[in-house]
């Protein structure tokens, strides 16, 4: 028999690609680029997708060529979320240090799956959820994970939740028969995301299984209707709490929920996936009062804490339900939930096996910036919606739908020579009017069934010259969109 031929591959994929660009510069163009072009340019798809290779390029290029190719998709087409003036959805437009720290996760390319693959990225998340449990008020037994946003994070909070409510048997026998043929329900409020249904979807509960429960005038959860849900013959899974919603930034009161939750023992998840990172800010925790009873809090790093996308966190005040509902031993990874620190797997905390160094971004972040000055900048933040609510109130021709709790501002532009209808027009036009200008965003949205004028200030580089530059557009297009109306 013929000896084995050891197989011969030059190296091909080395480091001599990297002198060729200096990504130094490339990322300070991109950062420089924030504020002189425009947040969004509209663009078609197809002719988007006419500037990439049509086939999976066979042969490769040198990597300054293929830059150079994705030069104007990435220069025109990329929403500047970096923009100050940049107010729609919940993005921040992520923080100088993240390009470096992101770069670095790459290089490193740890698979976090536990500590014994990845002893010092292990380390440094685990430190990182210390951190936030200590900033949430959680005792020493909290832990928590990494995951990839907010809505992901509920999931699995709900998961954990279900299984705490009905037992974690249901792993095996599904939710029918863990409710023993009761209704299992979800309770939230109306403002509350739809990530939370999308979950109720996913986990098999049902979307006709949530119960949106009526808001106050502020967009809280009123605490009567909510305590009106335990009188029924369903079973509660799980109450949502928001500390922040998405709409108005409206946070719940968490303490009377927490409250009715324990006098229930039901399992109370808050989402705090915009609002956490108030909780940096010393004048703004009284609203947060309660959050250090909840059973899990979701907390996004890519909206208010600055970080670049994608960063949440899930803090457990116990671990132990997700630990026995996560905890599955297969024939490669044996450690037992329980075991010690060198064995800690991420794992036991959430559905993600392989997962990226997410911490590392959070951990520099926060090291090199601090807390004092990431709370001062939040705090900014709400200064800022606060001083764009007294310019809507200080205008006849501006009107507040719903006031700032935290960095989110609702208004619309009003007219008293035109009817509901054309006010709504109106403002449909400004604020896509806006989008086109390229100077400012904001997300659409509706209240109480009406379009307004939502603004969510979570970028750190906002100023109240970008605030008082959106009031002097909107004033102008609404003046301008009004006058075509009288002329009719
Ligand atoms: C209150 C709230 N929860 C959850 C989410 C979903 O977060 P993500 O987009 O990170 O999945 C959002 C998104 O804006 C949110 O505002």
């Amino acid at each position: 028999m013929k000896k084995p031929e050891s197989p011969v591959m030059e190296a091909e994929f080395d480091l001599s690609v990297l002198p060729e660009f200096n990504f130094t510069e490339i990322i300070d163009e991109v950062l420089r680029n924030r504020t002189n072009d425009p947040i969004v340019i509209a663009s078609r798809a197809k002719d988007l997708a006419a500037m990439l290779p049509d086939k999976l390029p066979a042969a490769g290029a040198p990597i300054k060529e293929v830059l150079e190719r994705l030069n104007n998709l990435l220069s025109n087409h990329c929403r500047r979320t970096t923009h100050p003036g940049f107010f729609g959805y919940v993005a921040s437009g992520g923080l100088p240090v993240d390009p470096f720290s992101h770069a670095l996760v790459a290089a490193l390319n740890q698979n976090v799956v536990g500590y014994p693959g990845a002893p010092a990225a292990a380390t440094i998340e685990q430190t990182v959820i210390k951190w936030l449990c200590e900033y949430a008020g959680y005792p020493e037994q909290a832990d928590g994970v990494f995951l990839s946003g907010g809505s992901i994070a509920n999931l699995t909070a709900l998961s954990v939740a279900i299984a705490s409510c009905v037992g974690s048997d249901i792993r095996r026998v599904g939710l029918a028969q863990a409710c023993d043929g009761k209704r299992p329900v979800i309770l939230c409020s109306t403002a509350t995301h739809f990530s939370i249904q999308r979950a109720a979807a996913m986990l098999g509960v049902g979307t006709d299984n949530v119960i949106s429960v009526e808001t106050d005038d502020c967009n809280r959860v009123r605490m009567d209707r909510l305590e009106e849900q335990f009188q029924y013959d369903h079973t509660v899974l799980c109450v949502v709490a928001n500390a922040g919603s998405t709409t108005t930034g409206a946070v719940d009161p968490l303490a009377d929920i927490a409250d009715l939750c324990s006098a229930h023992s039901t399992w109370l998840h808050v989402d705090a996936a915009y609002g956490g990172g108030a909780l940096l800010c010393p004048e703004l925790r009284h609203l947060f009062n309660g959050i250090d009873r909840a059973d899990s809090i979701s907390m996004d790093l890519h909206k208010w804490f600055f970080n670049a996308i994608d960063s949440s966190v899930l803090l457990y005040r116990n671990p132990s339900a997700a630990r026995e509902f996560f905890y599955e031993s297969s024939d490669y990874i044996l450690f037992p939930p329980d075991g010690p620190p060198e064995q800690h797997m991420f794992f036991h905390l959430g559905p993600e096996l392989s997962r990226r160094f997410r911490a590392l971004p959070a951990f520099m972040a926060f090291c090199h910036y601090g807390a004092e000055a990431m709370g001062r900048n939040i705090f900014h933040n709400v200064e800022c919606a606060r001083y764009l609510a007294e310019l809507v109130d200080y205008d006849d021709n501006l009107e507040i739908v719903a006031s700032p709790q935290l960095s989110i501002v609702t208004f619309r532009f009003i007219d008293k020579f035109l009817s509901a209808v054309q006010i709504d027009l109106v403002n449909e036009r400004i604020r896509e009017e806006i989008e086109k200008q390229g100077q400012f965003l904001m997300s659409a949205t509706r209240l109480q069934g009406r379009p307004v004028l939502r603004v969510c200030i979570v970028n750190h580089a906002t100023r109240s010259i970008h605030i008082e530059g959106l009031i002097d557009t909107v004033l102008e297009l609404g003046q301008k969109s009004a006058k075509e109306f009288h002329l009719q």
